[in-house]
């Protein structure tokens, strides 16, 4: 159901890879709310995954950029201002890779080439985006900017492995930046702790679908979808959510604040 909340908002939407995506739902919702966006990946993405099929379906345009490199940035949000005709109100970073988890090394064997090559695209990337919007002075007073995040950075999750810490130092980021984001601007910055998710990025940790089991077991309500992430990033780009800045927002069926739930044990 569209309800017109993001009527006149334009926004930036990162990490749309394919169908599964969590930011492929956010994206649909938003256009569906009346938004009007680009959509961003890697250039590699581009390649093999199904954004285009996006972009047509929404009628976004989009623009290849590595979060990992300012020059590509800089370009996508001068383009994205062009192309939307004026400054933007809201962007989702909606990306994370380790190269660690990739190469099924554990945690007391990790490589630190790669646990750099984890850090700068999983969590310093996100700093970069908003360093890149403030230099530009590219979004406009009331604007929403959001990151996914998982509850690894809080509670030890071993298969997580140092996504962990991309995402302690991810949501340190969204905090620190904030604060500046805040005074200055009258911009919020937050990150959504979202349930685990079947996705590429999601599916591709260690034990994944019994950890989902289980996770869907431990939550009162149940795992959240990547349709009710996109719903409550929604709420997060609107204009209903103005005074929520430098917060963690767990989206995840209660499961943060849970002990021990009876049905995991079968009882
Ligand atoms: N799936 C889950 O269980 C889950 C749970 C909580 C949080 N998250 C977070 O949600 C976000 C989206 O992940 P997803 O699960 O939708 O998986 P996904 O694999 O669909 O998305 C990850 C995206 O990151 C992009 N990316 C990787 N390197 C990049 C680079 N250098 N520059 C630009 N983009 C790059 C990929 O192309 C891809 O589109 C991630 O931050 C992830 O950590 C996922």
């Amino acid at each position: 159901m569209a309800n017109n909340l993001l009527a006149g908002k334009k926004g930036i939407i990162f990490g749309a890879l394919d169908d599964k995506s969590i930011a492929w739902k956010i994206a649909e919702r938003c256009v569906e709310e009346g938004a009007e966006i680009t959509l961003t990946n890697a250039p590699v993405a581009l390649r093999f995954g199904a954004i285009n099929a996006l972009g047509e379906k929404l009628n976004a345009k989009i623009i290849p950029a590595d979060a990992t490199s300012m020059e590509d940035l800089e370009n996508l949000f001068t383009e994205s201002m062009d192309t939307l005709g004026g400054k933007i109100d809201f962007v989702l970073h909606s990306i994370g890779m380790s190269l660690n988890v990739r190469k099924k090394r554990g945690y007391t064997n990790l490589n630190y080439d790669f646990m750099h090559k984890t850090f700068d695209i999983s969590a310093m990337s996100f700093h970069r985006v908003m360093q890149t919007i403030w230099k530009l002075d590219a979004i406009n007073d009331w604007g929403s900017i959001l990151a996914l995040t998982y509850i690894a950075a809080q509670r030890v999750f071993p298969d997580y492995n140092e996504m962990a810490e991309s995402k302690a130092l991810l949501e340190s980021f969204a905090r620190s930046f904030g604060y500046h984001f805040g005074v200055e601007k009258k911009v919020r910055v937050n990150t959504v702790s979202q349930s685990p998710t079947w996705t590429t990025a999601g599916s591709g940790v260690k034990g994944f679908e019994e950890f989902f089991g289980y996770a869907d077991k431990m939550s009162p309500l149940g795992n959240a979808s990547a349709d009710a992430c996109a719903d409550y990033c929604v709420t997060m780009f609107s204009d209903l959510t103005k005074m929520v800045t430098m917060q963690n927002l767990y989206h995840d069926g209660g499961f943060s604040n849970m002990g021990m739930n009876p049905s995991v044990l079968g009882l």
